[in-house]
């Protein structure tokens, strides 16, 4: 292997959004000189920044104004008043909102880190929205029982994104901008580094590390309608799959209440935290049938599958009678415009509706995957389900499954997970670096074995071409491992699946040059949905009961007996997934499972 085709870092980190950015910046301010973040596009186009409503913490900052109902009005807390909000009551949301499929050691670290990681954010600058005596405001959220969104405005992603990465420039984290990562080294289980290729002018390198982090992110674009960048298509959890690393609870995907009709983009669940109301083409507020206490703030997976329910029923809007009203009209023009400023402007881009004036038509959208690499609560990769480790690979955030969020996440502990386990991952990437941790060689010539492969797909003279694949693909996930799921629909989604495996390697790159070449970064994206489709459509089929967002009409009901384990999933030397199980940590004598009513 020739030098200049080698790059070395103590730490590499792989995707530059809220989870990555932390480890890096943790890393780098617990001493280790030299760590570097690959994106495979600018850092700051990450998909954290495109969270909108909030990220959980108590602070125990306002409350609901006394006699006012569950949705009335908030007011500050007078300092010295009694606190509404716990860890307690944040972790039985959470362990609720999961349908008891969280481990509990792990969502107890998240809730208990919260506060600590939301004041470090303030004092690195982060402009939260205020009270009027200046604390950091809050508001509420679906499955929350108190108010404990911390937000700014309608861009809350945006701002802690801003702020961490500005952080990791202070403490001289290196970016690689528009990187793209193609391989993951792992070798008799220590991690050796990845093989990555230079967008802008198509080089393959390979880099060596001592750690090797993933904050890649999750994998929405397997999906029709769907909240997340184009960027997000799994490419994390493939990689990892393909170097041998098993993938957990891959079967649930959750889909957000509230995407723009058609578009898919999020509108938040501000919009249902301040107040707005979910609407069906008779003009009810159905939710009062489904959920008639929590009503519009039920956790995502009942809305939406409420949401589904009126539509297939016929009750849906617009034209195909595929959308639902969020209609936010009695919010008033001055709480929009500061609350949900954004929000409106997409809404009058692309759906050309005032939501001042006018409901906007929304319809559920692919948004996060509850499912991932497993890790430990310090972001260690588990190589298998009896907890054993794989020796240098670190993962946090949405690629990966510690697991805080079970079967259904809340919404805002996903900014929140991504930046506590991201410190996490930092400060334990940090003492095993500085603990003597080694390069370890790398077998082979990886990197010029991605260069053939990417030549051979050149050379590949197919006739199927990458947009087509993509398309029947999201079409078979959409319809048939979607909101809804059965036997039928999810043994012929396997078939069309591995029918679009075969139809893969007779692709055609039609762009065969070097530079910038996106047609040849779509096939390799393209090769990743195949490969993890498979897993969350066969962990699906396998998974025989409804259970948060994995919702089968055949097995209506949660079946703890034989169904409270996480899915582990491994590539076998077929190339197929081989399943076990692993246990959930329950605290059985405080949060043990109960029926789940909202
Ligand atoms: O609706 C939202 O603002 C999304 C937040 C989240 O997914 O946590």
């Amino acid at each position: 292997m020739q030098n200049s085709d080698v790059i070395t870092h103590d730490v590499i980190v792989v995707g530059a959004g809220l989870a990555g950015t932390w480890a890096a910046m943790t890393a780098a301010e617990n001493g280790v000189k030299d760590v570097a973040v690959l994106s495979k596009i600018h850092p700051l186009r990450s998909h954290s920044g495109a969270a909108q409503g909030g990220i959980a913490a108590v602070l125990n900052n306002v409350r609901p104004v006394a006699g006012t109902g569950p949705r009335g009005p908030l007011e500050q807390i007078p300092p010295g008043d009694d606190p509404v909000d716990s860890f307690d009551l944040h972790m039985f949301d959470t362990i609720k909102g999961s349908d008891w499929l969280g481990d509990q050691d792990a969502i107890e670290i998240m809730v208990k880190d919260a506060p600590d990681v939301v004041i470090q954010y303030e004092h690195m600058g982060c402009v939260f929205s205020r009270t009027k005596d200046g604390r950091i405001n809050q508001r509420r959220f679906g499955g929350h029982s108190a108010p404990r969104a911390n937000f700014s405005a309608d861009r809350t992603g945006h701002v802690l994104l801003h702020t961490i990465h500005e952080q990791a420039l202070f403490h001289n984290v290196k970016f690689y901008s528009e990187w793209y990562v193609m391989d993951l080294i792992i070798e008799d289980n220590i991690t050796r580094g990845v093989v990555a290729i230079n967008v802008l002018t198509g080089d393959i390198k390979m880099l060596r590390a001592k750690a090797v982090m993933f904050g890649t992110g999750g994998y929405g674009q397997a999906f029709k309608v769907t909240s997340n960048a184009y960027a997000n298509t799994g490419d994390g959890v493939a990689l990892a799959y393909n170097a041998g690393a098993p993938l957990m609870d891959m079967e649930f995907v959750q889909f957000h209440p509230t995407g723009l009709y058609r578009h898919g983009f999020l509108m938040t669940e501000a919009c249902r935290g301040e107040g707005g109301y979910l609407i069906n083409k008779l003009g009810e507020r159905f939710m009062k049938k489904y959920a008639p206490d929590k009503m519009e703030l039920a956790p995502r997976d009942l809305v939406s599958r409420s949401e589904q329910i009126e539509i297939n029923e016929g009750r849906g809007v617009m034209e195909d009678g595929q959308g639902i009203y969020l209609d936010m009209r009695h919010l008033g023009r001055e709480k929009i415009m500061s609350r949900l400023p954004e929000v409106r402007d997409l809404a009058i881009a692309f759906a050309h509706v005032d939501p001042i004036e006018d409901p906007v038509p929304i319809q559920p959208t692919a948004h996060y995957s509850m499912g991932g690499i497993p890790t430990t609560v310090d972001g260690e990769v588990l190589a298998n389900a009896n907890g054993d480790l794989i020796t240098g690979f670190y993962a946090a955030g949405e690629v990966s499954c510690v697991s805080v969020h079970g079967a259904n996440r809340l919404g805002t502990n996903s900014l929140l997970e991504a930046s506590v386990f991201g410190r996490r991952a930092g400060r334990a990437i940090a003492e095993f670096v500085k603990g003597g941790a080694k390069l370890h060689p790398v077998p082979g010539d990886p990197a010029e074995k991605n260069r053939k492969m990417v030549q051979q797909l050149f050379d590949n003279d197919g006739t199927e071409l990458v947009e087509d694949i993509v398309q029947d693909l999201k079409t078979t996930m959409t319809n048939k491992v979607g909101i809804f799921r059965d036997e039928e629909g999810l043994k012929s989604a396997l078939d069309e699946i591995h029918n679009l495996q075969e139809r893969f390697k007779n692709i055609r790159v039609m762009d065969k040059s070097k530079r910038f070449n996106t047609n040849l970064s779509m096939t390799l994206e393209a090769s990743h949905l195949l490969t993890f489709s498979e897993l969350i459509a066969a962990g699906a089929l396998n998974r025989q009961e409804s259970r948060g967002a994995h919702s089968r009409t055949d097995f209506p009901k949660r079946d703890d007996e034989s169904w409270l384990k996480h899915t582990m999933a491994h590539k076998d030397e077929d190339g197929r997934p081989k399943f076990s199980y692993k246990g959930v940590t329950i605290y059985w004598d405080r949060f043990p499972p109960q029926e789940r009513k909202y």
